[in-house]
């Protein structure tokens, strides 16, 4: 009943309207009340009112299928709290009743910075989650050696600590739909009543073989981008792959070839005949091809140096070093002992390139902007694998894989974008500036570019000043740390502008940072609360909140490593 002011009120309303007034209310009021009623009759499929769900990742995948998952259960009249890692109270987990994780692998074999804590805590002993039932949807790239180790490790500690399995843990591969589809699925059954627990398998083996797509290019331009008198070598590489398909923001993903000098000496030094067969994972590879394009030679992890201790029988101290030294330190007995090592190798690594070219403007096409990796060891100079492989490159043709990257994206051509790329960082940033000249876009584009010296280092120079007097680039800041004294870097270039900065940002604009994460991306980031506070004068905590909201809004996003 209304109450008795209501109702005045109600009987007011009613006589001053006239028939046709009436008529609106009347049909007004029967569409609340048959909206409140659709929602109070939300079929509620599951005897579960609310499930947990924690994600941890580095580059935005987790947090995405563990979004998309809460929103799938909420119609199904499930409540369900997303949260990650990072924020998640550990000593929750003991009262949680159903719990699902999504986490990654990163590294090598490790979890995303962001889940470390997380991860850590599930690790140790002393507590008991018999309450608990969950499950485990684990990210990773079967190119790796460690295929998701980190959700494994997960499941398997969760299980280990009384937790029961409400579906078994599914592994995904970076094309992830479809069998993240599928644990949705799993959970759902499982939440719907089929109770079978007890049943449920450790993991989900999969069925079919992975979706990755692997192209082969052809090499159509090697060109070293620095100058004489230069302390870096960076290659600007072109590789034509007709039917490859990306986007703006992605990387490749690349499987390095060892050196053949190496291979060589290694050969050598165990006498194995090089063309001896080898059955590797389905196809027989000989001796030769497997150390040169397969297995990973050069800094062994520590698991794999204790291994060849227990092959050759001897103690060896745990630390990372190459084949050929630990050969040479502590040889094989005869050849036959060598195919014992072989097999405890693990397969090479990818390693990651952002790529450089656009699909507008480079269709057919993928360009990559590759550093050689040196440092000293012993004060021998060394190089990275695969920088120095990609450095050397011929006519022959390249394998690669796209790695897709969703956070990393352009905006609407409409917006403005300030985007931030010393070194090898300008990569993703010749691809944006390429498709938005391409698309003909209305935002403006702001880029900072730093590197050692404007006359040896100053990368894609002739493109960014094309792109400066065509008006593509509204404003270009370039930061060369050895031309003078001081060091001068993209930050200190964007506190200089500090004030028109921060109007860029409070129009709209979007940030994106590309390069080393350390210290490069820690250092702009500071820089970038410190604008906000001095030219948009606010207080610490009002600018970490503003660059919060930013990053909530994909706003400011990085792709740094
Ligand atoms: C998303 C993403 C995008 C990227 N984009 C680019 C890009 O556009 N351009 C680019 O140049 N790079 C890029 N990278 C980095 C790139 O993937 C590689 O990490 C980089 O090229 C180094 O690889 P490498 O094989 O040459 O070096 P590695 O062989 O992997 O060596 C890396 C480091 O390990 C140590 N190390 C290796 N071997 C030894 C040894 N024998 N003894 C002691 N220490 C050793 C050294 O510190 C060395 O610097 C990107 C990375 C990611 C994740
Ligand atoms: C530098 C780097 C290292 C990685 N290492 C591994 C690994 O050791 N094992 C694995 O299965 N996947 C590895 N991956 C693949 C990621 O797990 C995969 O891209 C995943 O989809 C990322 O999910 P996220 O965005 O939630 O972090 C690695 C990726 C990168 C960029």
């Amino acid at each position: 009943m209304l109450a008795e002011h209501k109702i005045k009120n109600f009987l007011d309303v009613i006589s001053n309207s006239t028939n046709e007034e009436l008529i609106w209310m009347n049909g007004y009021l029967n569409g609340i009340v048959s909206t409140q009623n659709v929602k109070e009759e939300i079929p509620k499929k599951s005897g579960v009112n609310k499930i947990t769900i924690t994600y941890g990742t580095e580059t935005g995948n987790s947090k995405k299928l563990a979004t998309e998952f809460a929103a799938k259960a909420k119609k199904q009249g499930i409540h369900a709290k997303v949260q990650s890692m990072e924020q998640y109270r550990l000593n929750d987990l003991k009262k949680e009743e159903y719990f699902l994780a999504v986490i990654s692998t990163h590294g090598d074999g490790e979890p995303p910075a962001a889940a470390k804590k997380f991860y850590d805590h599930v690790h140790q002993n002393g507590f008991n989650l018999d309450k608990l039932k969950y499950s485990v949807l684990a990210l990773g790239d079967t190119s790796y050696p460690l295929f998701c180790k980190a959700g494994e490790d997960v499941d398997e500690q969760l299980n280990k600590l009384g937790g029961n399995r409400i579906a078994p843990l599914q592994k995904c591969d970076i094309d992830f739909d479809t069998e993240a589809e599928e644990w949705f699925s799993n959970i759902f059954n499982s939440l719907n009543g089929d109770n079978s627990i007890a049943a449920v398998p450790s993991q989900i083996i999969s069925k079919k073989p992975s979706g990755k797509k692997n192209y082969t290019g052809t090499l159509l331009t090697h060109v070293n981008l620095n100058d004489k008198g230069s302390g870096k070598e960076t290659y600007h590489i072109e590789i034509a792959a007709e039917d490859v398909s990306y986007r703006p923001g992605d990387s490749i993903g690349i499987i390095p070839e060892n050196n053949k000098a190496i291979v060589d000496k290694i050969i050598a030094l165990t006498c194995i005949n090089a063309t001896t067969n080898i059955d590797y994972k389905e196809e027989l590879v000989s001796v030769f091809d497997l150390l040169h394009k397969k297995l990973n030679i050069v800094y062994l992890p520590q698991r794999v140096v204790k291994l060849y201790g227990t092959v050759v029988q001897k103690d060896i101290p745990l630390k990372r070093i190459d084949l050929l030294d630990l050969l040479k330190d502590y040889p094989v007995s005869d050849a036959q002992q060598f195919l014992e090592i072989i097999k405890i190798l693990e397969p090479v690594a990818p390693r990651l390139y952002s790529i450089a070219s656009s699909p507008e403007s480079h269709s057919g096409e993928v360009h990559i902007t590759v550093a050689k990796n040196s440092f000293k060891v012993d004060d021998e100079i060394k190089y990275g694998l695969a920088s120095a492989f990609l450095s050397r490159l011929n006519g022959n043709g390249l394998k690669f894989y796209v790695h897709p990257n969703n956070q990393f994206r352009l905006p609407e051509e409409d917006k403005n974008i300030i985007m931030i790329g010393p070194g090898t960082g300008i990569a993703p940033f010749r691809s944006f500036i390429a498709e938005r000249d391409a698309a003909g876009a209305t935002g403006k584009n702001w880029l900072f570019f730093g590197e050692q010296h404007f006359a040896s280092d100053f990368l894609y120079q002739t493109e960014i000043q094309n792109w400066f007097e065509t008006g593509v680039l509204t404003k270009v800041n370039t930061a060369f740390s050895r031309d003078q004294p001081e060091k001068i870097y993209v930050q200190h270039k964007m506190l200089e502008h500090g004030a028109e900065f921060f109007e860029w940002l409070n129009a709209g604009s979007y940030v994106y940072v590309c390069g080393a994460k350390e210290p490069m991306s820690v250092d702009v980031e500071q820089t970038l609360l410190q604008i906000i506070e001095q030219f948009g004068d606010r207080s610490k905590a009002e600018a970490e909140q503003y660059l919060d909201v930013m990053k909530e809004d994909g706003r400011y996003v990085k792709d740094v490593y």
